[in-house]
């Protein structure tokens, strides 16, 4: 398969790409910044969405996963917290950038016999299982949520599916030391996961482990 990795270059993104690389694949793992390895995108830019699909030059996707995400939440009070612009900078990083990454890899997904997307959004996505804190992070991870499932409607006829994923609370930058996994747990049931997405379960939400999640 050729997969391609958005955020590749550190944490849950970097996992996947070391996993998927022993395994044989053909991995095209992305990083905002110009590193040896790596393609450039900078899924907050359209320009860059154009220059990367642009450098991939028709090659067919097999697998996309959407996995670049921010968080600028963490001690935030909900009385002086959450300005506009981590509002502003969340989504875009979070929703757009995904909306923008899918929308101009359509060709290279449509040239593929069987083609996937894999979208990373996380538990706290959940307006059912609702929580306090993160209170910017957990809408762009519903956004996001929301965005998979109406894409898995629009890609339907076309048999083109899309799973939206929780990758665990996972020992990154953004998960901290104190998180309950380490990346390889997550990247490897992530993995299986994604291996079980079809038109069958297309718009699932569910955990690294297979557990569904409400929505
Ligand atoms: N860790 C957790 O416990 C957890 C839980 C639930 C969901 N998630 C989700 O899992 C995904 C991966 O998280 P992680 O824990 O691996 O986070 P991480 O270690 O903080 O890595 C985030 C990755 O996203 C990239 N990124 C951020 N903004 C970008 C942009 N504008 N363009 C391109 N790349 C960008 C970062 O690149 P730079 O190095 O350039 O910043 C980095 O490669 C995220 O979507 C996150 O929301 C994580």
């Amino acid at each position: 398969m050729h997969i391609v990795i958005t955020g590749a270059n550190r944490g849950i993104g970097k996992e996947l790409a070391t996993l998927y690389t022993a395994q044989g694949h053909d991995v095209t793992q992305t990083s905002r910044t110009p590193r040896e390895g790596f393609s450039v995108l900078d899924v907050d830019d359209p320009a860059s969405h154009a220059a990367f699909a642009d450098g991939l030059n028709g090659k067919p996707i097999d697998l996309l996963i959407a996995n670049a995400g921010v968080n600028f939440d963490k001690g935030q009070t909900l009385e002086t917290g959450y300005p506009l612009e981590d509002w502003s900078q969340t989504f875009l990083t979070n929703v757009s950038g995904v909306f923008l990454n899918i929308q101009s890899l359509l060709p290279n997904l449509r040239a593929a016999s069987s083609p996937k997307i894999a979208i990373i959004s996380s538990q706290l996505a959940s307006s059912t299982n609702s929580g306090v804190g993160m209170l910017v992070y957990r809408a762009s991870k519903a956004a996001v949520l929301n965005l998979g499932r109406n894409l898995a409607q629009e890609f339907a006829d076309e048999g083109m599916p899309v799973g939206i994923y929780h990758p665990g609370w996972v020992q990154t930058d953004m998960g901290g030391a104190n998180a309950a996994i380490d990346t390889l747990s997550s990247a490897t049931g992530l993995i299986q996961r994604f291996d079980h997405l079809t038109m069958a379960n297309s718009g699932v939400y569910e955990d690294y482990k297979g557990d569904a999640l409400p929505y």
